[in-house]
């Protein structure tokens, strides 16, 4: 186990050097407090995906396969699809409910196993929002109004939601519930991090020691895969444009025409160059990324090629290498019975660590050895002069 989180540790240090360049951490997580948690805390890594639309090749290059590679190297792994974080935006219950089942189906189709990870939904660990509601009441308005996400949401809303606001604080729970030491994360999630680390840092001086300090681990491709259509933004659920992003399990004539119709520019050469040929550079990256090849490999490869025939080239690629988390998705959204035995499962598993936290900060902040441990002994009491 310990050569395991050294070996780890080991992983997680680009990764950091990468963080630690955005400047995402800040000063409550200096190397001296990095280096006594590690003492303290054993790894454990951390995620969230919220099921508000089918996973694409953004989600999947930028988060998920990483997942698959964390489960490999670390046995101390928990993702959680995250249904509280979705309703902060209007959700129809019936398409909820779908989105769930469907997003556990892609996850386990891309190679998350429940043997190797944790993978449950959040809402049924009822812990979370009660945790929620502590740390809501330690952390200030002012800090949570800064929250650029919160700014970029709330602007386009004329009624905003409280939960949109209190939003970063239900995710500080999501993470702390479970003591996590890392979570992968886009870089759009640095400052809802920092909110992670701040609350951790205030409980523990005011509570004692009691929270990691939480480590975002930035993938390099995350938020790098571009809208089809516009390829300035970046692919997302939310596009108004349909054939914007490549959905996993997209069928294969749906990627071709999709891929067909993505906008590039009038030179007909396949070259890397995103600043000056975004559409372009955005193939080329999907294509590197999905390949494990250098960008300029896979210009060079598409030497003779004009962009209109590296498309048609690129979609068959991509269709392959879809092509087993496709079928094997269809296998599982038809066996919903396995879907519920997972997330089941994954419910038991994430309860067990979570009631632990969830007592020690109960017991921390006052909550129990109250009433319940006074009647006990009054019990005891009684007991002992009746004999
Ligand atoms: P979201 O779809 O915003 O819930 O994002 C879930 C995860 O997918 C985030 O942690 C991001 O890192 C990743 N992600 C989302 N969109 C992209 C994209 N266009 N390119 C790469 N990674 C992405
Ligand atoms: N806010 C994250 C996103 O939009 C999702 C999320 C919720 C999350 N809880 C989390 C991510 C806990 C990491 C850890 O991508």
């Amino acid at each position: 186990m310990l050569s395991t989180i050294r070996n780890s540790r080991s992983v997680f240090a680009s990764a950091n050097r990468l963080s630690k360049s955005t400047g995402a951490l800040n000063r409550c997580n200096s190397e001296k407090a990095r280096k006594k948690d590690e003492a303290n805390y054993p790894v454990r890594i951390l995620s969230g995906i919220q099921p508000t639309g089918a996973i694409h090749l953004g989600n999947y290059l930028g988060a998920v396969r990483e997942w698959v590679r964390y489960q490999e190297i670390h046995e101390d792994v928990v993702w959680s699809i995250v249904d509280m974080h979705a309703i902060t935006a209007p959700q129809d219950p019936k398409e909820l409910q779908d989105n769930i089942i469907k997003i556990t189906a892609t996850l386990l189709a891309c190679g998350i196993d429940p043997s190797k990870s944790i993978l449950f939904q959040q809402s049924s660990v009822p812990m979370h929002a009660e945790l929620a509601w502590v740390f809501g009441s330690m952390t200030t308005m002012p800090r949570l109004s800064q929250q650029p996400q919160f700014k970029e949401k709330s602007e386009k809303l004329k009624d905003i939601p409280l939960g949109l606001f209190t939003y970063p604080v239900l995710q500080t729970a999501d993470i702390l519930l479970y003591k996590a030491t890392h979570v992968p994360v886009g870089e759009d999630q640095i400052q809802h991090l920092q909110l992670a680390q701040h609350t951790a840092q205030f409980f523990n001086v005011k509570y004692g020691n009691t929270f990691p300090m939480p480590e975002p681990l930035i993938n390099k491709s995350s938020g790098r895969i571009k809208s089809l259509r516009e390829p300035a933004k970046k692919m997302s659920k939310s596009s108004e444009y349909k054939k914007s992003s490549i959905n996993l399990v997209d069928p294969p004539e749906v990627i071709r025409e999709y891929l067909k119709k993505a906008v590039t520019d009038f030179t007909s050469e396949v070259t890397y160059d995103p600043a000056e040929r975004p559409g372009v550079s955005n193939l080329v990256i999907i294509h590197s990324i999905l390949t494990d090849k250098s960008p300029q490999e896979i210009c060079d490869e598409a030497q003779g090629l004009n962009t209109g025939q590296y498309k048609l080239h690129l979609a068959d690629v991509v269709i392959e290498k879809l092509r087993p988390i496709r079928e094997r998705y269809e296998e599982l959204v038809n066996d919903p019975g396995y879907l519920n035995e997972v997330l089941k499962s994954g419910t038991d598993r994430a309860t067990e660590i979570a009631s632990s936290s969830w007592s020690e900060v109960k017991s921390k902040i006052g909550f129990s050895g109250g009433i319940l441990s006074r009647t006990a002994k009054e019990v005891e009491r009684k007991h002992v002069t009746s004999v």
